[in-house]
């Protein structure tokens, strides 16, 4: 009997709808082809390199220099095998299927040794027929590896008998494996600047065998669309086949007041042209009967259950997700000069404030860490007022937890289809690999609310305009070979299955007018059009006339150093922690080198000298200031650019998002937390540069400073009040202050006052109009009435180095536990004279200071330290310290 007769039975009798899905998750073995490692313990989900460390045969990958000791791992065959037991009952299904929901990468499947199927992309999920090969009783399966270098390398050679896909190779520095392009793997596995090479074998999702008669829901697709008073929520259900049967198909969603629920008779029976069975069901919301999802910081995350059935007579499935409604929108709309480029969320203009994510570890099993990324996605969200997540192409689509913790955050995610920075085969079996790929990837997290926008890939598109990777001869085959990837697979797959996604082909690109000229424009990173990244490392990062003046800027960022207790998680030498040890070296993956780390501090503050014995840590620190203050003085540059434009057409500037949130080893970095979850100085300074509303100063080219109050959102109505209050270097009384007021209009930045810095600070009682700005420093504050709602901010006239900074004492007064729990303590400094930048470190104290990296102008300060886990006064006074730039045992008084 078929699948078919079920429109006869569907009233006389239920077959089944108990569980159909068996696990196959657990304890697996483990060996290596060449038989010198046989019947190791393995875990699946997994990879190759926690199982060998389980196993004793690797120590911690992540130390010293395991990552060049350990090459040969992934130059093994590996192979996971197990036993398990069928029942009876699995093998009266018509199907039974065997789920790969993600292996890693090249791999043959075999059940009961005969191989059922091969897997090559570690982004689709595999599910093979193995109805066949099934008994009940005992039964193996064996899933063998093939080394990810030798399948790069082997499709590499075939290749390039036609030609060659670059780059060849990562440069020396990065210590990696070549080739990764040809591989639909995490790229950033073979090694990237940031981080090292393990490229991992291993079944690193769930694996399952499923079975059914008839059809079973694979995907379930809702779309939210903005229909005026309702929200028509727009559903795909797509079913496993043959699907030749006839059913009740039933929708519920939870609502404010009454679920709504929709319940018919379904007949499944013609795939479409591309072999898929699906549903589309249209379910009106009122507006009135849901509240709407906002982004981080422009209002609530409500999230309601959709619950869709299938249920004929011979199967039951159900399958449930969360939606959010919203309506996200990428606005292109043509200006004077060029276009705009904003996220509108709800109809409202949203400047994008955001970072871009790596993969949350460089093995892919331990990337959906759910501690780890609840750690790092309230990091984000929770403490600063971040809205967007760029999930950057060189790294892995991420989990379910990802999205659904960034859906509850209200982080919009910007996602990249995973390609980055080289260029791509296009030949008709990578083609279909990618399709099949783009067709997983979209239906598994296009529901999600927070997915506001796709892109094809990072870079390749300005790669291949600025001849990057030595193109220009074959210009036009590449061309077309991005063409036939980027644009008529990646984004055509993705808009066959979504209704309205946002899609962008490249980061940076013009947007819109990319396609206009033709997918590569001669100059992708235009300032008028679309995103810009930009990065520098050997000019003044105070200076603000070296940055762009962008629509969008998507990446930039500086590299510092790992804190000290981060380092001691992978080294107990602390000579390593020299900048020019071998082992510091051996980490600094971008060719540059550390001395751009030096070079950077060295244009604004003065090192202590390099026989002082605290130089290495305060080495460290001083990377960690110029990091944050680099990253602040530009993000703060793009935010005065929001709503104003200049004679050049460029402004509007509405987005920021720096390079980059998270680590995957510890090592020089871009990143603003440490791969231990400690948070460098520049997370410190996120909620401050981040602020919804803001006063921020910069010296313009006539040595004149400009005071800017920047407002994202409405906020307050009435006349608000800028204080601008100067501090001299050596007193905690202020020397003066100008009081500024206005009104303002949300996603504007407003000039508030330009004044000639010499003359305002010399006559404002600082000396001098040669010495003034030597002498003082301004701090702005905006407010309505009583109420400060702005940050902190501050003006340093002149370099550091040559400001008359004094020496200053600053001590730990007191500690103080001021809850039951032990995880929140008080902590009061004293300080002798304005210290700059004072650091607390809780050294491997886990948890975090409510203000950290700040300017002290007050006798005493109090901080709140958070800890994650209960602690006392003791053992964190035993590592506590703290530090500031003027620090006497960095600059001792000479006797
Ligand atoms: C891994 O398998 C490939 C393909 O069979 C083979 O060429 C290669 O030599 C094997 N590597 C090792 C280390 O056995
Ligand atoms: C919205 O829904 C209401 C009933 O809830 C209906 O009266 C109205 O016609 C709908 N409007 C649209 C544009 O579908
Ligand atoms: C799976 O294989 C079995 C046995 O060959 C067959 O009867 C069944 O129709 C197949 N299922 C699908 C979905 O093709
Ligand atoms: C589908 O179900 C809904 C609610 O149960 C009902 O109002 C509607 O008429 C049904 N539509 C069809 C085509 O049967
Ligand atoms: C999709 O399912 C709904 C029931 O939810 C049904 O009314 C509709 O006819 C189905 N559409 C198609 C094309 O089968
Ligand atoms: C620490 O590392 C240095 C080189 O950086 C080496 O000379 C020294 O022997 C190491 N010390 C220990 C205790 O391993
Ligand atoms: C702002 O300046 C006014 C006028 O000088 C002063 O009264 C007020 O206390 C200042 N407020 C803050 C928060 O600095
Ligand atoms: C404060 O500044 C004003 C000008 O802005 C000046 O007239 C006044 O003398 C200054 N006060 C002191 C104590 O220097």
């Amino acid at each position: 009997m078929g699948c078919g007769f079920g429109i006869i039975l569907l009233f006389v009798v239920h077959f089944v709808d108990a569980q159909t899905r068996q696990s196959l998750n657990g304890d697996w073995l483990l060996k290596d082809e060449s038989g010198e490692y046989l019947d190791l313990n393995a875990k699946v989900p997994g990879g190759i390199y926690t199982d060998l460390m389980n196993n004793g045969v690797l120590d911690n990958i992540y130390a010293g220099f395991n990552d060049v000791e350990y090459k040969w791992v992934a130059r093994s065959n590996w192979s996971y095998y197990t036993t398990f037991e069928v029942r009876e009952a699995l093998t009266d299904y018509y199907t039974i299927n065997l789920v790969l929901e993600g292996v890693d990468t090249f791999s043959t499947i075999l059940i009961n040794d005969v191989e059922v199927g091969t897997t090559q992309n570690m982004f689709v999920k595999y599910i093979f027929n193995i109805t066949e090969q099934i008994k009940v009783g005992d039964n193996t399966i064996e899933v063998k590896f093939l080394s990810p270098i030798s399948a790069a390398d082997d499709l590499a050679a075939k290749h390039e008998q036609n030609y060659v896909v670059p780059p060849e190779c990562v440069p020396d520095s990065y210590k990696g494996e070549c080739h990764v392009n040809y591989l639909r793997k995490i790229p950033a596995s073979f090694s990237w600047d940031w981080g090292p090479a393990f490229p991992s074998v291993g079944i690193w999702k769930d694996i399952y065998l499923q079975g059914y008669y008839c059809t079973l829901i694979e995907y379930v697709v809702a779309e939210v669309l903005d229909t005026g008073d309702n929200w028509t929520l727009s559903i795909d259900t797509y079913f496993s086949p043959p699907a030749d049967i006839v059913g009740f198909l039933g929708f519920e969603l939870e609502t404010a007041n009454e679920p709504i629920i929709v319940r018919n008779w379904t007949i499944l029976t013609v795939p479409n042209e591309y072999g898929e069975v699906v549903n589309t069901t249209e379910i009106v919301v009122p507006k009135t009967s849901v509240e709407t999802w906002w982004p981080n910081g422009y209002g609530k995350q409500p999230l309601y259950t959709l619950g869709v059935s299938f249920d004929s007579v011979f199967d039951y499935s159900y399958k449930e997700i969360k939606i959010g409604f919203r309506k996200i929108e990428l606005i292109q709309d043509e200006l004077e000069m060029g276009r705009s480029f904003y996220f509108q969320v709800n109809d409202v203009p949203v400047f994008a404030m955001g970072v871009n994510s790596i993969p949350f570890d460089i093995l892919p099993e331990n990337s959906y860490n759910q501690e780890r990324l609840n750690h790092f996605m309230s990091s984000v969200a929770t403490y600063t007022e971040m809205n967007m997540i760029r999930v950057w192409g060189g790294g892995v689509y991420e989990s379910d937890l990802f999205y659904q913790l960034a859906d509850e955050y209200g982080l919009m995610i910007w996602q990249d289809f995973v390609f980055a920075s080289s260029m791509y085969p296009a030949d008709d079996d990578f083609l279909s690999n990618v399709k099949s790929e783009v067709n997983h990837q979209v239906k598994r997290i296009q529901s999600h609310p927070s997915l506001a926008l796709w892109g094809g890939n990072n870079e390749n598109e300005g790669n291949l305009a600025s001849n990057y990777f030595n193109t220009a001869d074959n210009f036009e085959v590449y061309k077309a070979d991005y063409i036939k990837l980027y644009i008529d697979t990646v984004r055509d797959e993705m808009r066959r299955i979504t209704k309205n996604a946002n899609f962008v082909d490249s980061s940076p690109s013009n947007g819109i007018e990319t396609d206009s000229e033709g997918y590569v424009s001669l100059d992708p990173g235009s300032l008028i059009y679309g995103d810009v990244h930009f990065y520098t490392n050997n000019r003044d990062s105070f200076d603000t006339s070296i940055y762009p003046i962008p629509r969008f800027s998507s990446e930039y960022g500086f590299q510092s150093l790992p804190s000290v207790s981060s380092w001691l998680t992978v080294t107990d030498n602390l000579t390593d922690l020299s900048i020019n040890s071998d082992f510091m070296k051996h980490r600094q993956h971008h060719p540059d080198g550390n001395d751009p780390l030096k070079n950077l501090i060295e244009f604004q503050l003065e090192l202590p000298s390099e026989d002082n014995e605290y130089y290495d840590e305060a080495l460290i620190y001083y990377t960690q200031i110029i990091q944050a203050m680099s990253i602040k003085i530009e993000t703060e540059h793009y935010r005065r650019h929001m709503g104003r434009v200049d004679n050049d057409g460029r402004g509007y500037t509405m987005g920021a998002l720096f390079w980059q949130l998270n680590d995957v080893w510890v090592a020089p970095s871009w990143s603003s937390i440490d791969y231990t979850g400690k948070w460098k100085m520049l997370h410190y300074f996120v909620p401050g540069f981040f602020s919804q509303e803001l006063v921020t100063g910069h010296a313009n080219s006539d040595n004149q400073l400009e005071v800017y109050h920047i407002l994202n959102k409405e906020y307050g109505v009435g006349e608000k009040w800028i204080n601008l209050t100067i501090y001299a270097w050596d007193s905690f009384t202020p020397v003066n202050s100008t009081q500024f007021v206005g009104e303002f209009e949300p996603v504007t930045s407003t000039l508030i006052a330009t004044l000639d810095i010499d003359q305002y600070l010399s006559d404002s009682g600082c000396g001098s109009v040669e010495e003034a700005r030597f002498n003082c420093f301004i701090h702005f504050v905006a407010g309505l009435g009583t109420i400060t709602l702005t940050p902190s901010n501050y003006f340093f006239p002149s370099k550091f180095k040559e400001a008359n900074l004094v020496t200053s004492n600053l001590e730990i007064l007191a500690v103080d536990n001021f809850d039951a729990e032990g995880l929140r303590f008080l902590i009061a400094l004293r300080a002798d004279a304005p210290c700059l930048f004072v650091w607390l470190d809780a050294g491997d104290t886990k948890g975090h200071f409510l203000e950290n990296g700040f300017i002290q102008h007050s006798l005493v300060t109090t901080v709140i330290f958070v800890a994650d886990e209960p602690t006392t006064v003791e053992s964190l006074q035993a590592t506590l310290t703290v530090t500031h730039v003027k620090d006497p045992k960095y600059f001792p008084t000479k006797v």
